[in-house]
């Protein structure tokens, strides 16, 4: 592996997986992978999970960790080429990935979409540019379209978790009082379409998620119907996608309740945290048995330490 910024990165999953639960029954049994080096981890948006579970892979590889909050403490970047700098960006991409690349030997970067700009967020323009001029692997921490180091630690979360040996997958929308990305639902629908799963998503209408993600899954608008015999539900919620960045629906109704989870399969509950209570799931949901967010979260670190082992070794 020489990048990871998208689940098209990943070569074999069910090697990436047995490499992961390896990592999780022994965290620390490669302490000196990572020596001397050190993983830069940029956030240019706010983060716990991301942010604390990469660095902790990171350390438990031997590795030096160090974090940036490039949006608050480091000079505004400029990206675009051939420009006039002669407005608020102080440093150019291209001299800043070069020089982050002397202290780094790998780069991991948090950037969110604008959710105005279509066609910037769809370039990834943070992550592409660091692909451009950095001089060393390059990780998303999550980025415009895709989250991959999420979809790792939730395809680890199901293959731990299931019971049977085609679980059914259930993506479904669930109401938010904020405009937010795509990243995380593209990254499940490219991973579950990689998975050994009966994957059905579920959203009101206006907001299909691009087509280019969800070509060939089973979509529906009935979520009752979506939630019958599911085996996992995971909720997210997401802006529309044709009506760029808008909330269309803040609906209740598709909330998460233990009425809808009474249609499954005893299904398992999962989002990828954080989550609002009683707008994405009722309390009584994310606080029963069934609720495997905290353990999902848990298997951020060794999806990361995966990532991470994948990484040095290509280096060697
Ligand atoms: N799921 C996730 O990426 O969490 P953070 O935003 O806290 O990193």
């Amino acid at each position: 592996m020489k990048k990871f910024t998208t689940v098209d990165d990943i070569q074999d999953l069910d090697d990436l997986l047995t490499l992961a639960k390896k990592i999780k029954a022994a965290p620390f049994a490669h302490p000196k992978k990572g020596k001397n080096k050190t993983l830069g981890l940029l956030f240019f948006n706010p983060s716990l999970r991301t942010r604390l579970s990469t660095q902790k892979a990171a350390l438990n590889l031997g590795m030096n960790a160090i974090v940036m909050n490039l949006n608050t403490e480091g000079w505004t970047l400029e990206f675009e080429e051939g420009i006039v700098m002669d407005g608020n960006s102080v440093e150019h991409i291209k001299e800043a990935a070069q020089v982050v690349s002397q202290y780094c030997d790998i780069i991991a970067i948090r950037s969110f979409p604008t959710l105005t700009d279509k066609q910037k967020d769809e370039e990834e323009h943070v992550i592409s540019a660091f692909l451009k001029y950095a001089a060393v692997p390059v990780i998303s921490l999550e980025g415009s379209s895709e989250h991959p180091l999420q979809a790792v630690a939730d395809a680890l979360t199901i293959a731990e978790y299931k019971t049977v040996q085609l679980p059914k997958v259930v993506l479904t929308w669930a109401p938010h009082p904020k405009a937010l990305p795509h990243a995380v639902p593209n990254s499940f629908v490219k991973m579950m379409q990689l998975a050994n799963v009966d994957f059905v998503i579920t959203h009101p209408e206006g907001y299909a998620l691009n087509t280019e993600f969800t070509n060939g899954v089973t979509i529906t608008q009935d979520q009752d119907e979506a939630f019958a015999n599911a085996d996992f539900i995971y909720a997210k919620n997401w802006s529309s996608y044709n009506d760029y960045g808008k909330i269309l629906s803040k609906d209740t109704s598709w909330t998460v309740t233990t009425e809808k989870m009474a249609l499954t399969n005893n299904a398992k509950f999962m989002h990828c945290l954080p989550v609002r209570r009683n707008m994405i799931v009722t309390d009584e949901v994310l606080d029963s048995d069934n609720s495997i967010v905290i353990a999902q979260a848990n298997n951020r670190t060794f999806a990361a330490q995966a990532v991470l082992t994948k990484l040095l070794d290509n280096g060697k």
